[in-house]
């Protein structure tokens, strides 16, 4: 299980600190949950200080396809790797909907993480009129084929998908545990197709939208749901250690019903 913070464009020079040391503290006792956060890049060094040697990774939100050159205002991810980047979140339903991000430019960002062995954590999701109409599975099935296309994985632990309806991002409104499970089932059956049985039992597939400590021990009780990527809930550390708990109550009762 992995519980991932986007902090998206929020905290200051200060308040990152303290709210990476918030995280720290909360995820001591996390067990075999796996905590990550992903701040701001101009906080990324920062908050990679306050968590170094401790249980929580480093992530980014973002990055440009390519190692270096003339783009002015953009992060490679090789200078991400350097920092002591982890993950890195891409193909983010607020890249593609305000910065116009393509499936083929998120092609070719997952590409380059894997190259530079970051874990990229793929964002998947249909918007509210694509529900309403029905297409779900058809949109997330095609942002799945189109990120995952060229390319080959020789472990499940290289690749994070997270499944992101956009009407529950930031909304209130959350997936249910149904909703969720059908999904994500979809896209384990996607990636089985394309990387093999072996990649998509072990592959994390993550929920978001809107995941609070109310509703995340529901949604992490589906067996397809392997964590979640959590947003505003993230912001404040005793919250995100709600659901870090959760997480780890989720994975606490798995594991004493699958021995006994
Ligand atoms: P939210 O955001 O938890 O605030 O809905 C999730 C995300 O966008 O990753």
């Amino acid at each position: 299980m992995l519980i991932a913070g986007n902090w998206k464009m929020n905290t200051d020079a200060s308040s990152c600190v303290e709210l990476a040391r918030g995280v720290v503290q909360e995820s001591e006792n996390a067990g075999v949950v796996r905590v990550t956060v992903c701040p701001p890049n101009v906080f990324l060094s920062t908050v990679g200080t306050v968590l170094n040697g401790t249980r929580v990774s480093l992530g980014a939100q973002n990055m440009h396809a390519l190692g270096s050159g003339a783009y002015t205002g953009e992060v490679s991810g090789e200078m991400l790797h350097s920092l002591g980047c982890r993950f890195v979140i891409l193909g983010h339903s607020e890249r593609r909907q305000h910065f116009g991000e393509t499936d083929a430019e998120v092609n070719r960002k997952v590409k380059k993480a894997i190259k530079v062995k970051l874990v990229p954590i793929v964002c998947v999701g249909e918007n509210l009129d694509q529900r309403r109409a029905g297409r779900e599975r058809e949109v997330v099935a095609s942002q799945v084929k189109y990120a995952l296309e060229g390319f080959t994985l020789s472990s499940s632990n290289a690749l994070i998908i997270a499944y992101e309806p956009v009407w529950a991002i930031g909304t209130g409104e959350t997936a249910s545990p149904v909703q969720a499970q059908d999904m994500h089932a979809l896209i384990r059956k996607l990636v089985r197709q394309q990387f093999g049985e072996k990649i998509a039992s072990g592959l994390h597939i993550l929920y978001g939208g809107s995941m609070t400590p109310t509703n995340a021990k529901d949604l992490l009780s589906e067996k397809d749901v392997d964590g979640g990527l959590i947003g505003g809930a993230s912001l404040n550390a005793d919250v995100f250690g709600q659901i870090i708990q959760a997480a780890k109550d989720v994975e606490q009762g798995s594991r004493t019903a699958s021995t006994t």
